[in-house]
This record gives structure tokens, C-alpha cells and sequence, in this order.
């Protein structure tokens, strides 16, 4: 279960990968169920309520809420999808709020999904949670839960995605999280300054802590990258799986939102993709040199700060263009917007959340910007591999895992690598790009074997059931 799902609700990759891993088990034969709240945002055409599944009552402190269900299906078809309906809770727009019940609008979801296999009979070998939202799910199965045999051979899985978001509460939520009583369970440090979280209850007592890249792996458990939970992630071990890609909606063949489809045999089409992304960003003719692509949240994770500073010169002097798409930190989209001002009929920056354009980016950019300071995995480097846009990232988690640096000696390489998360690193990638590009048949020989690549699900899932494997034949 999970916060989100595309396309249902979709912020970042979390939403690409819960969805894409439920559909991949499915076809590998699982059984496996997707729980999301239904979100005022979610069009419930084409959605049933399940009619045992309404108006369920559940306890949270002193109020009592209740739910339904409505299940649905996947566009591409897989997992049954359960939308959790608890309209003062969920009924509003955004996927996230800021409002002060955040703790009770997953609490919900996490709840409702037990509640509800209760009421299926529906005994789940694996619970897989996804990031704090749902991570307070194995805390509960050893305490409110713990009585209900149902759940006796029910393991934990729980994923981490982004350790930057630990949904810590101060701890007068406890009655709210039914944890009364329960307090020795709790993460004692934490409690001691007057704060629970979600994600700190999951790392003590899911039966399995996964990342979302092996380079990650290492990473999380330094104090450079552990956000202050190195030390329980060194001490309980966590397993690195890199993400999937959904290939059915990320490939230059088949994309239903790109002006024309190409592939590795037949490139014509990704340079009538540039010129369509040319003309739709409004931006000056046919570039000599690369147009770069941004798709992204802005935080300071994804290091686009630094992005300003390092393409000025190029910019400045040579004849390339920039296109970004990208919502969040007005520090960072007033600075893409400055840049507009700085170079006009060079850099286009869209703010907001745009799926197409996303897509139209990756077709039809040259190369693609993800200076990340810390990238758990990452999609869009790996997007960009299979649409022959060159990723320039920093050396990194999963980006670390998914381009390896050309080397102009062995010819060998997928994409532009650096070290330091400064502008001057950067700088260097950015200008290594353009001079590279100069050389179309180097250029196409590093777009040709990134396209090679495959970074399919139908590879990782195996990952991810071995794991499965392995927890419950350990009973
Ligand atoms: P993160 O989950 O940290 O945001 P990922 O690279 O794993 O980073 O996934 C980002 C996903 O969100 C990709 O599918 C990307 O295309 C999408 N995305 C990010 N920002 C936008 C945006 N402004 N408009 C459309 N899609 C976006
Ligand atoms: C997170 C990470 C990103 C990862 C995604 C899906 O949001 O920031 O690196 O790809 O989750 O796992």
C-alpha cells in the first residue's frame, strides 16, 4: 500500500513504482492488492464500492471515523486497486496537506487496509509499505492486531524511498495512533524529545528494510546519507533493489504523447520530437548544440539550484537551449524563470505538474539534468537512457547504478557522470555534453547503448519476490 499510484495520484516515482511493482507481481502470478485513499482529486467513474467494505468504523483516539471501499482496476490492468473513501480525511484535492491531520489521513489508510482484509478473510503472506505513510503497519500488527490469527503468518516489507520524509508528529498523536499503552515500543529517543514517527516505528519492526538502489544501500547507512537513521539502518540491514521501468508507458516506440515514435533501427522520429518540443516551448530554430531537459520536483535534493550558475556560459556563448519542467521550491523556479528573462528564445521553464510534457522532454530533448545531491533511485535518468537523451547525473544512489560514464578511450558509456554537487562539477558535465554532441557519430554510438539497456520490472520483480521468498520461509 502506498500514498500513491499513477495514475490515480502521482507526485513523484514513489507513484510509478507502487503501481508498477503491484502490476508486475500480478503478472508474475501474485496475488497481490493495492490499497490508495480515493483523494478528491481521483474521478471515480469506472470505480465500484464494495458493498461489505462501507461504512466501517475505526477508533483513533478519541474520534471515530469510518470508511469505504471502492475497488478499480489499473489502466494496464494487474493488482485490484482498493480506494480507501474517508471524505473528512481524504476528500480534498492535493495528495499531501498541510493541514494538521496528516497523521490521521495515512494512520486511515493504514488501518483501512488491515480493516479491510479482516473483512475479506484475506490473509496476505506480505504487507509491502511504502515510505512513513504506511510504515507504522508492522508496529500495528504486533500491537492492536496482534490477536487476530489472520495475521499470524503475515510478513513486512518496508521500502524506503526518500528518507528525507520521516512523518514524525509530536507525540501527543499516540492516543490518536492508538498507541496508548505501548509507549516501550516506540522509539525512546524520539519519545524523549517529545516526538513518534512513523517512518522510525517501521524501521524497528518491518521483517524486511529495503532501498531503491544498491548504491543507496551503502549510502543510507553513512551519516552523510542516513538523515539521523543510519545508525537503526546499520543495525538492522537494509537490502538495495533498483527500480523497474514501466516500459508499456516509458518507450520511444509505443508513447501516445510524443509528436513522432522512434526506436534504435529508425531515429528520424526523435529529432521531429526535438523540433516539436522546439516549437511547443517556443523556442529559436534548430540548435548546433544540445537542448537539455529538466523534469523534476524542486527540492533541494534534486540539486537544480546549481543549475543556473553551471549552464551560464554555455548559454551565454554557445548555441544550445534548456527546457524544464518542474514544480516546488519558488527559490529554485524564480531562478528558471530568471534564466528565461537572461536568455530569451534559449530556456523555456513550465511550472507545474505536466505528464505529457514529461514525456515530450524526454523524447525531445538531447540530453537530460539530474545533479542530484542525494537520489534514492531515480526514474528519469533511466527514462532518458531508453529515449536516447543522454542523462548527465551525479554520482549517486541510483543514478549511480543506472548510467555508467562514457569513456572516450573504450568508446564504452551511457551518459555524463560527476562527482562534487557543486556548479563547477556540473559545469564540466554540461560542457562535456556539448562538446560531445559536436561529434554525431560518438553522440549516436552513447544514445544507441543507453537505449540498450533494460532496467525492465520483469528483471527487478524477481528481486523483490526472492525477498518475499525468503521471509516467509523463515516463518
Ligand atoms: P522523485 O520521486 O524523487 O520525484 P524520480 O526520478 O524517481 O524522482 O521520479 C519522478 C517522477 O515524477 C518521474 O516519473 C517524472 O517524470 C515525474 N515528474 C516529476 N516532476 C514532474 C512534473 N513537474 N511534471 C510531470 N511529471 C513530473
Ligand atoms: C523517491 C526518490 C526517488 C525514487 C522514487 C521511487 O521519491 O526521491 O529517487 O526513484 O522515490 O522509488
Amino acid at each position: 500500500m502506498a500514498s500513491e499510484a499513477a495514475p490515480f495520484a502521482k507526485t513523484g516515482g514513489l507513484g510509478d513504482v507502487a503501481a508498477a511493482l503491484a502490476r508486475y507481481l500480478v503478472r508474475d502470478g501474485h496475488d497481490a492488492r493495492l490499497f490508495l485513499p480515493l483523494y478528491g482529486r481521483i474521478d471515480r467513474k469506472g470505480l465500484v464500492p464494495v458493498g461489505f467494505l462501507r461504512d466501517v468504523p475505526v477508533r483513533m483516539g478519541d474520534r471515530t471515523f469510518t470508511f469505504s471501499v471502492w475497488s478499480g482496476a489499473l489502466p494496464q490492468g494487474g493488482p485490484t486497486m482498493y480506494f480507501v473513501e474517508c471524505a473528512p480525511l481524504f476528500g480534498r484535492q492535493e495528495i499531501y496537506s498541510q493541514q494538521g491531520d496528516e497523521h490521521l489521513r495515512f494512520g486511515m489508510l493504514s488501518r483501512a487496509a488491515l480493516e479491510s482484509c479482516q473483512r475479506m478473510g484475506f490473509a496476505p503472506h506480505v504487507v509491502h509499505c511504502n515510505d512513513w505513510h504506511t510504515a507504522l503497519i508492522p508496529l500495528w500488527l504486533r500491537t492492536i492486531y496482534k490477536w487476530d490469527r489472520l495475521f499470524a503468518e503475515t510478513k513486512t516489507v518496508l521500502t524506503l524511498h526518500n528518507l528525507a520524509y520521516q512523518g514524525g508528529f509530536p507525540k501527543s498523536v499516540i492516543g490518536d495512533l492508538s498507541l496508548r499503552g505501548f509507549e516501550n515500543l516506540l522509539h525512546q529517543d524520539e519519545l524523549r524529545a517529545g516526538r513518534v514517527s512513523f517512518l522510525t516505528s517501521g524501521l524497528l519492526y518491518a521483517d524486511a528494510l529495503t532501498v531503491v538502489s544498491p548504491t543507496h544501500s551503502r549510502e543510507v547507512q553513512t551519516a552523510e546519507y542516513g538523515f539521523g537513521l543510519d545508525g537503526i539502518l546499520r543495525a538492522r540491514g537494509v537490502t538495495g533493489i533498483l527500480n523497474g521501468v514501466d516500459y508499456d508507458e516509458w518507450s520511444p516506440e509505443r508513447d501516445r504523447h510524443i509528436a513522432a515514435r522512434y526506436s534504435p533501427q529508425d531515429m528520424s522520429g526523435k529529432a521531429a520530437c526535438r523540433r516539436a518540443l522546439l516549437a511547443e516551448a517556443q523556442l529559436a530554430g534548430d540548435p548546433q548544440g544540445p537542448v537539455f531537459g529538466v523534469v523534476s520536483r524542486l527540492t533541494s535534493q534534486k540539486g537544480l539550484d546549481l543549475v543556473p550558475a553551471a549552464l551560464a556560459r554555455l548559454l551565454a556563448s554557445d548555441d544550445v537551449r534548456l527546457v524544464a519542467l518542474g514544480s516546488g521550491d519558488q527559490r529554485v523556479a524564480q531562478s528558471f524563470r530568471d534564466m528565461e528573462r537572461q536568455f530569451p528564445g534559449k530556456v523555456r521553464f513550465r511550472e507545474g505538474y505536466d505528464e505529457p510534457w514529461a514525456h515530450r522532454i524526454e523524447a525531445g530533448a538531447d540530453a537530460f539534468l539530474m545533479p542530484s545531491r542525494f537520489e534514492p533511485c531515480g526514474l528519469n535518468q533511466m527514462y532518458s537512457l531508453r529515449y536516447g537523451t543522454v542523462p548527465i547525473v551525479r554520482n549517486t544512489g541510483g543514478l549511480a547504478d543506472s548510467v555508467t560514464i562514457y569513456d572516450p578511450d573504450t568508446g564504452h558509456g551511457t551518459g555524463i557522470v560527476f562527482d562534487s554537487p557543486d556548479a563547477s562539477a556540473l559545469r564540466w558535465a554540461a560542457e562535456t555534453a556539448a562538446r560531445l554532441y559536436r561529434d554525431r557519430a560518438v553522440w549516436r554510438s552513447i544514445q544507441l547503448q543507453g537505449m540498450a539497456e533494460d532496467f525492465s520490472w520483469t528483471r527487478q520483480i524477481q528481486e523483490y519476490t526472492a525477498l518475499y521468498r525468503r521471509l516467509c520461509e523463515r516463518g
